[in-house]
């Protein structure tokens, strides 16, 4: 898509769509990609809203000089969030735009400064603060810690344009549609569900600061830094920010295993059975095969967990332990939590899991299973026990 997308008869959307980042954040797989939305606001004096990550810079300069009226520059460019995926191309806007003032709070200035040595040509802005550009009127209000501490959100008065940084963003691609009345919206939203688990759930209370502060705030069409623009139904993406964010989870169970020879898997496998004859959506993941964000963002979506995997070298399993650190960083909330695992002589990832559990304050179910090899008959009734309480655990509200 190399147009400029209009928002309005004024407000252009001059991102990019970005297909050639394996992982985000030299994390994170992009299956369908990413786009660092940017946003043109054509008025007496000219507004860019976010900009794109470096390497996309030709592209985007592409666009906004293509929405530019003849004789007209680029007179301000909002810095919503210094993550270098929105400003990493900033000397050289600059220079595409000798007049170009810079907007930011006092934080973004800081960081701006420690990022690009850049501290000329800037207008620092407080929480509430406005920017005439003519007809349009921006208004500022700061959103710390969603997810960095000096994101804010833009809110053109004159139009109904909430420009609200990463908040309320996805990965993918919008290349097959832009707005959210033409995109495949299940296929976004399940890399919203991505993005949030990924890169904002460590600050998810801050999540619920910021909607509330965009609950007082009147706005028509929402547009974020990275995904959809919700002209149709902005509600929906505040909504589903909103339940992640509460960590309320669907009456379902993930099952996160790791499993080297077979023993592990087989004791999941009877838990298992007995939650699928009880009707409960079931999704189940081996560690070894699907990336972590993934399995991260399918723990988020429902209400029970169960974690399995055999001792290794005294501990967890490699690749338990990593699912579980990251969870932790998280602060993963509200879960009702199965554990079995599988041992040779010493054991020790049961406990392990345990502990995490506890750490967070997770609900556990029992009975907590752990075989000793291929476990006995009796062993894996209990794992067919541990199935049914899961089941009931999590349709308890129903
Ligand atoms: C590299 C390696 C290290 C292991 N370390 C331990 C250990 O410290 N303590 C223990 O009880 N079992 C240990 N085991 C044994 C496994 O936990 C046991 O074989 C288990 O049944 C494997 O389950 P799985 O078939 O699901 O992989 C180790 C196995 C391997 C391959
Ligand atoms: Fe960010
Ligand atoms: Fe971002």
């Amino acid at each position: 898509m190399n147009r400029a997308l209009p928002l309005t008869d004024d407000t252009f959307w001059v991102g990019v769509n970005d297909r050639e980042t394996e992982l985000f954040e030299a994390l994170w797989p992009l299956a369908y990609g990413v786009s660092y939305n940017a946003y043109l606001i054509v008025d007496e004096r000219v507004a860019l809203i976010d900009a794109v990550k470096g390497h996309f810079l030709t592209e985007h300069l592409g666009k906004i000089q293509a929405s530019l009226p003849a004789g007209k520059t680029v007179d301000y460019l909002v810095i919503n969030h210094m993550e270098p995926d929105h400003t990493g191309a900033i000397q050289i806007l600059r220079k595409a735009f000798p007049h170009l003032t810079l907007v930011g709070n006092k934080k973004t200035l800081d960081m701006l400064a420690a990022f690009y040595g850049v501290d000329q040509d800037c207008l620092e802005v407080a929480d509430g603060d406005t920017l005439e550009l003519g007809r349009h009127r921006l208004q500022f209000h700061l959103t710390p810690m969603l997810h960095w501490p000096e994101t804010m959100m833009t809110l053109d008065t004159t139009t109904g344009v909430l420009f609200s940084g990463d908040a309320f963003g996805g990965f993918g691609a919008v290349e097959p549609g832009l707005f959210d009345d033409e995109a495949d919206r299940e296929l976004m939203e399940g890399e919203m569900l991505r993005y949030y688990t990924n890169i904002i759930a460590r600050y998810s209370q801050m999540v619920q600061k910021g909607i509330q502060k965009v609950k007082n705030l009147t706005f028509r069409v929402l547009a974020p830094t990275h995904g959809l623009v919700w002209r149709k139904d902005p509600q929906r993406a505040i909504s589903l920010y909103d339940v992640w964010s509460r960590q309320e989870g669907e009456p379902g169970v993930t099952v996160a295993y790791g499993s080297m020879y077979g023993n592990t898997q087989r004791l999941v496998e009877a838990a298992v059975r007995a939650l699928v004859e009880r009707g409960v959506p079931v999704a189940v993941h081996d560690l070894s095969r699907t990336h972590a964000s993934h399995v991260v963002a399918d723990i988020w979506r429902r209400q029970g967990l169960l974690l399995a995997c055999p001792t290794y070298n005294t501990g967890l399993f490699p690749a338990m332990d990593d699912l579980l650190r990251l969870l932790e960083n998280k602060m993963l909330r509200n879960k009702q939590v199965g554990i079995l695992g599988s041992y040779a002589w010493s054991g020790g990832a049961v406990k392990a899991m345990r502990q995490f559990v506890d750490a967070l304050h997770l609900e556990l179910v029992e009975p907590v299973v752990e075989a000793k090899g291929a476990g006995t008959a009796q062993d894996l009734e209990r794992c067919w026990e541990l199935g049914v309480r899961l089941a009931e655990a999590v349709t308890r509200n129903d």
